[in-house]
């Protein structure tokens, strides 16, 4: 283990190349990692980097939006076919579609989408700064899409009409307010952090709704010694590692999205030394995305 992860740091200075990894990654794929964050974070970071290759250890859409922020380099994805089951409810099609039903409604779209739908759309936004995405916007009525829980979450924030998309993450939409209940009751001093990807019945009894990163800055910041973690079981680790003093329970051990548990070191290697699978987006998409990804990263996040 020593000697690959020694292997994978020394190729990426060699190659000029960073690797970013996302809170929900193995743990010793997050160690590996230059950087490591949430959608938003890794986006930012990728918008700045100075390296002449992005190693996206995530899923397609993450690197896809690395590949539309910086078309100057090389993004790889090191498991060509780790996709996220939510961009794939959406289709550009579907969303002409959708946004000719609301006339005049701009689109705010999760970076959870493929890049065809982010150049169909406004702006982007993430969990993290979904709210004030919504917000900026001098509208009366949205359209949020694919996620229909990050909207009814925002709905609950704002006093504009927001039209969503029926499109969930199945690993968070499945988490069930009986088994929300057991981990309270097994753990009745945690606080409970949701992610917004959850049902609004989870949301409903969460002390706390954040994005991972969000989650990871309320933990450290937080005096309780407790937490019950309702979002994908990866966060668990970063959580663990920067809070040494304090317990983290999953509120289920089933929450697992077996697409961002397909980077192994191994595999990061391989995909250094032959620097593939690389991600492009057609140009003309690309230029309609980065302007919605870009107006994105002008709003201010919490
Ligand atoms: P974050 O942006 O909060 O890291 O979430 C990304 C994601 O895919 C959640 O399922
Ligand atoms: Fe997509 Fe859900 Fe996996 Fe996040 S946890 S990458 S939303 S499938």
């Amino acid at each position: 283990m020593d000697d690959l992860f020694k292997e994978i740091r020394s190729l990426a200075q060699e190659k000029k190349a960073i690797i970013l990894a996302h809170n929900y990654q193995l743990p010793e794929v997050q160690d590996v990692a230059d950087l490591t964050g949430d959608s938003l974070a890794l986006s930012i970071e990728a918008s700045k980097t100075e390296a002449e290759i992005i190693v996206f250890c995530g899923v397609h859409f993450m690197a896809e939006t690395a590949a539309i922020v910086c078309p100057d380099k090389k993004v790889i994805l090191p498991v060509e076919d780790a996709g996220c089951a939510m961009a794939d409810m959406l289709t550009a099609d579907q969303l002409r579609k959708f946004k000719a039903e609301h006339p005049g409604a701009p689109v705010v779209t999760y970076v959870n989408s493929t890049a065809e739908v982010k150049a169909e759309s406004d702006i982007c936004c993430t969990s993290a700064n979904a709210v004030q995405v919504v917000k900026s916007l001098d509208a009366r009525e949205v359209i949020m899409t694919p996620d229909r829980n990050l909207a009814k979450w925002v709905q609950r924030h704002t006093d504009q009409k927001v039209h969503y998309w029926d499109g969930c993450c199945p690993i968070h939409d499945e988490l069930t307010v009986a088994r929300v209940k057991e981990a309270r009751a097994e753990h009745p001093n945690a606080v409970l952090m949701a992610h917004p990807e959850c049902p609004p019945e989870v949301l409903d009894m969460a002390d706390v709704v954040r994005s991972t990163s969000g989650m990871l800055a309320y933990a450290k910041q937080s005096d309780a010694r407790e937490f019950i973690v309702a979002t994908e079981v990866g966060l668990l680790y970063p959580l663990k590692k920067q809070n040494p003093g304090k317990e983290f329970y999953p509120a289920s051990p089933e929450m697992i999205c077996e697409n961002m548990k397909k980077t192994t070191l191994k595999g990061l290697l391989k995909a250094l030394q032959q620097e593939k699978t690389v991600v492009e987006v057609e140009e003309d998409i690309r230029k309609k995305a980065l302007k919605a990804v870009e107006r994105m990263m002008a709003v201010p996040r919490d």
